[in-house]
């Protein structure tokens, strides 16, 4: 065997068979096929056995293995210990189920290989189609701009970089916060994600220039108050420049008075940035669009496309109403990524110009796929529905003498829990039992300083009896001879 690595050069990493690679291919295809066929017959989820575990504590493999038994590893270690979202009775946080044409379309981008970080090549315009689509869906001019980040934390990142931008100017980019003398402040509810104030750490803006603005009964942003801080912060010296409001609160599904944000931060000349993290997508049910109303009034607007919309994680994207602001706050000159107007490196302005990722992977392609293989009316009545067993649970619930809600039911989320003595231990166990089952795996959240069960329905699996067999467990579970046999 040769050692000159010139001659052995023709030694690609390509299967030296691709008869034997396509046949191993297809079966790991009907594998996830069969995944998904048999989704209900398996547990939501389960823990991971320490032998399973101890699996992947082995080295650097400096050997090649088989493809069949690498697969055969996955099957065996991988798939049956996966967080579970794909299947109906996955209600935990805010997962999406994902959907099969999105799963092929995601090996169709791994072999295309794309780097969607520029240059000039059709992958790009699927991606810029989608721009497209989100500019109609939420009413934006021609000119916004659009992305696909890894989720909302990165969206809501670029959003209040873009308003930073708006506020002391792109020299801001080279001198630096701390040349800026102006004091800059941002504003969301109670409610508003955490990843709000991260971004303000990340942007070296600080997690205290966030002001935190008390929410109703509801969750949505006190206008009022909003109004007083930013009053308030004017006076003391500060400078306003970024209202977030939320489509969609992680902890109940809230929406805020996105019409009265929109009045607030025009009048007062302050970015308006909505974090839709979910709740942006229910502007594609006819029944929910309408509680979207101020939406189209946003600078900004993050979501993400593998939540609501069911696309294989994970596809978050940013839209910007201004789009020469996102790209200059951005855009770089390198000589090494210079633009011409025909070649390769034509298409300018390039993706890499409107966010920090310059390798990018092709997240558009299994959105786009999920798109137009269902179609927005499908897309959009699952949405719908997943509401309507919301609003199904919290009957079953209001139904239950053992349980009581603990938020108002908007959107697709319900928070509740088990009556009874040191309830908030209880429901703790009630929910770690409920995951170890199998049969359910809502995730907790703390509601006025008490613990909750917190079902969110996002899957387009999930179906009534999967709703009804999660209260049926907590019933059961809550049960106080169960209960003792536990302590
Ligand atoms: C309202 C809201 N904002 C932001 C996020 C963070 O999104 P991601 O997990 O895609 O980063 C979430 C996640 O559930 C959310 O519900």
């Amino acid at each position: 065997m040769t050692t000159d690595p010139v001659a052995s050069s023709d030694a690609s990493l390509d299967p030296p068979s691709f008869e034997e690679i396509r046949a191993q291919g297809h079966r790991m295809l009907d594998d996830m096929l069969d995944y998904l066929e048999h989704i209900r017959e398996r547990p939501v989820w389960q823990p991971i056995p320490d032998a399973v575990r101890a699996r992947f504590q082995g080295g650097l493999p400096a050997a090649p293995a088989g493809l069949s038994a690498v697969h055969d590893e996955f099957m065996r270690f991988v798939l049956p210990f996966a967080t579970g979202n794909c299947h109906p009775g996955f209600m935990g946080w805010v997962h999406g189920g994902g959907n099969a044409p999105g799963m092929l379309a995601e090996m169709l981008a791994a072999g295309l290989n794309a780097n969607l970080g520029g240059r000039d090549h059709a992958p790009i315009e699927v991606e810029r189609q989608i721009v497209r689509w989100m500019r109609d869906l939420y009413g934006f001019p021609d000119t916004a701009s659009g992305l696909f980040v890894t989720g909302t934390s990165m969206a809501n990142l670029l959003a209040v970089l873009v308003a930073r931008t708006a506020a002391l100017g792109t020299d801001v980019r080279d001198t630096g916060l701390a040349a800026a003398a102006a004091r800059l402040t941002a504003y969301a509810s109670s409610a508003a994600h955490g990843c709000v104030a991260q971004a303000m750490d990340l942007c070296g803006l600080g997690r205290a220039a966030l002001r935190v603005v008390p929410a109703d009964g509801y969750h949505r942003i006190d206008l009022a108050a909003l109004d007083a801080a930013i009053a308030a912060d004017r006076r003391a010296g500060f400078t306003p420049f970024l209202v977030v409001g939320t489509a969609g609160t992680v902890d109940i599904g809230a929406i805020d008075d996105l019409t009265g944000l929109a009045e607030i931060t025009r009048r007062e000349r302050l970015w308006f940035h909505v974090d839709g993290a979910f709740g942006a997508l229910a502007m594609l049910a006819p029944d929910l669009a309408p509680r979207l109303a101020g939406i189209e009034r946003a600078d900004s607007i993050a979501l993400d496309f593998h939540k609501w919309g069911q696309v294989p994680y994970d596809s978050g994207f940013i839209l910007v109403r201004d789009g020469e602001l996102h790209r200059t706050t951005f855009a770089s000159h390198a000589s090494y990524l210079r633009r011409e107007t025909r070649g390769l490196a034509a298409g300018s302005p390039w993706p890499c110009d409107f966010g920090p990722d310059l390798s990018r992977g092709f997240r558009a392609l299994k959105t786009w796929f999920t798109l137009k293989v269902h179609g927005t009316e499908a897309l959009g009545a699952v949405i719908s529905r997943t509401c309507a067993l919301a609003r199904h649970l919290e009957q079953r619930i209001l139904a239950a003498p053992q349980l009581e809600l603990l938020a108002p039911v908007q959107l697709n989320i319900v928070c509740f829990r088990h009556r009874g003595e040191d309830a908030d231990q209880l429901n703790a166990r009630i929910v770690a039992d409920l995951h170890e089952s199998g049969i359910a795996a809502p995730s907790t959240t703390m509601i006025g300083g008490r613990l909750a069960i917190r079902a969110a329905i996002v899957n387009h699996r999930t179906r009534q009896g999967d709703v009804d067999a999660l209260i049926e467990a907590v019933v059961a579970l809550g049960d106080p001879a169960v209960a003792h046999r536990a302590a």
